[in-house]
């Protein structure tokens, strides 16, 4: 099981790494950091859980925060609507992604971004796109599509950063002229 100790930190230089193509088939390495991201962050999402184990609340995790240096990350977002007696969540495993096409239109987060590898408080606002097409391909190493929008553009766009060594800090902004907040 992953311990919240287990993500790298900020000052870790190799979040800063470009991570690299993955070559199919996955590792048996791989597919069990796979598990433990989706267990982790699905875990942290529930209190009770994340409250017994001590983890940190988050809802993506790209490989390279766990120290492997290859270009994947598993999202796991939270549909709960009001009438679940059960928390609901919708997982997405995404190796080699590409971003396909985006919105004209930008937002940021209201309450600005987190990451599980960035353990303090931040001041401002990261400007996403409000909903990209990301290509890649599953754990199998089939082809997938995914249509982003909304708070789900911004995981993607952020796990996407990740990838290419840039932390959501980098990106901190007070303008958000011509930006939605959500
Ligand atoms: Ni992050």
């Amino acid at each position: 099981m992953l311990k919240t100790k287990d993500i790298l930190d900020e000052k870790d230089k190799r979040l800063r790494l470009i991570s690299d193509e993955v070559v199919f088939p996955l590792s048996d390495k791989d597919k069990k950091a796979i598990d433990d991201m989706i267990e982790y962050l699905r875990d942290s999402q529930i209190e009770s859980i994340a409250e017994e184990r001590n983890l940190r609340p988050g809802m993506g995790m790209a490989a390279i925060q766990l120290g492997i240096k290859k270009r994947y990350f598993v999202i796991v977002h939270e549909v709960t609507e009001e009438d679940d007696i059960e928390q609901k969540f919708d997982t997405y495993i995404i190796v080699n992604p590409k971003v396909l096409s985006h919105s004209e239109e930008m937002i940021a987060a209201e309450v600005g971004e987190g990451c599980l590898s960035v353990n303090r408080e931040t001041e401002g606002y990261v400007k996403r796109y409000a909903r990209i097409k990301v290509s890649g391909y599953d754990i199998e190493g089939n082809k997938i599509v995914i249509r982003a929008r909304e708070e789900l553009a911004i995981a993607f766009q952020h796990e996407l950063d990740h990838l290419d060594g840039i932390l959501f800090t980098d990106k901190l902004t007070d303008d958000i002229s011509n930006v939605r907040t959500i």
